[in-house]
């Protein structure tokens, strides 16, 4: 009996707390972490011109650490990529093992860990054009600019995507330098 009136009187206090408008947020106990100082991005503003908070890049600038890529997808400029691009990776241990590593992560699904084009995306038919076997004469004689332009912007067939949105720079050399002294 004393039991039962303790959780009728619980259940009253929880029930009571059902009551509030349900589109009430409720106590605000910090109110400067529940309510932002600065302008939220898609808001009005004030204090622009076009009253927007989220202004388009001023014409000719770059986001920082973003490096323009110069070259077009053309068979042009893939070999003007490899006549002026230099690789800036140094061919030891740590540039090796750090290109492996990329390499198993973005194309060994496709190239296959040898290299020749035996990756498991390929021989379980879920992809089903050849990837290039790189170990090839094709792949070892090219200048290292025109792997990096293949990399950056994908082949020019298109049938391989472009990977430079997914791969730093420096890894995309890292994993050149790889290909070119482990194949
Ligand atoms: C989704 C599968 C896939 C992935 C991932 C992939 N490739 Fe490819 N790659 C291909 C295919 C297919 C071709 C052949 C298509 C072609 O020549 O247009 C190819 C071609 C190439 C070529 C030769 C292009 C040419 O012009 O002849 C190079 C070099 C290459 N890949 C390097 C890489 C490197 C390095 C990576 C990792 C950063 C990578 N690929 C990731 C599928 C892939």
């Amino acid at each position: 009996m004393k039991y039962s009136f303790i959780i009728l009187i619980i259940s009253a206090i929880m029930l009571s707390s059902c009551t509030h408008d349900p589109n009430d947020p409720g106590r605000a106990y910090f109110p400067d972490m529940a309510y932002s100082v600065p302008y939220d991005a898609y808001t009005t503003n004030p204090v622009f011109p076009d009253g927007r908070t989220m202004q388009t890049p001023i014409e000719g600038t770059v986001p920082r650490e973003m490096i323009p890529y110069q070259y077009k997808k053309t068979y042009d400029d893939q070999l003007k990529a490899g006549l002026e691009l230099v690789n800036p990776m140094e061919a030891n241990a740590g540039n090796i093992d750090k290109g492996k590593a990329e390499y198993f992560i973005f194309c060994s699904n496709c190239h296959g860990m040898s290299g020749k084009g035996d990756g498991h995306l390929y021989t379980s038919k879920l992809f089903t054009a050849k990837p290039t076997d790189l170990t090839g004469d094709y792949i070892q004689d090219k200048p290292d600019g025109e792997l990096y332009h293949i990399i950056t912007l994908g082949s020019l067939s298109g049938l391989m995507g472009a990977h430079g949105g997914q791969i730093k720079p420096d890894d995309r050399w890292k994993i050149i330098t790889y290909v070119k002294n482990k194949f």
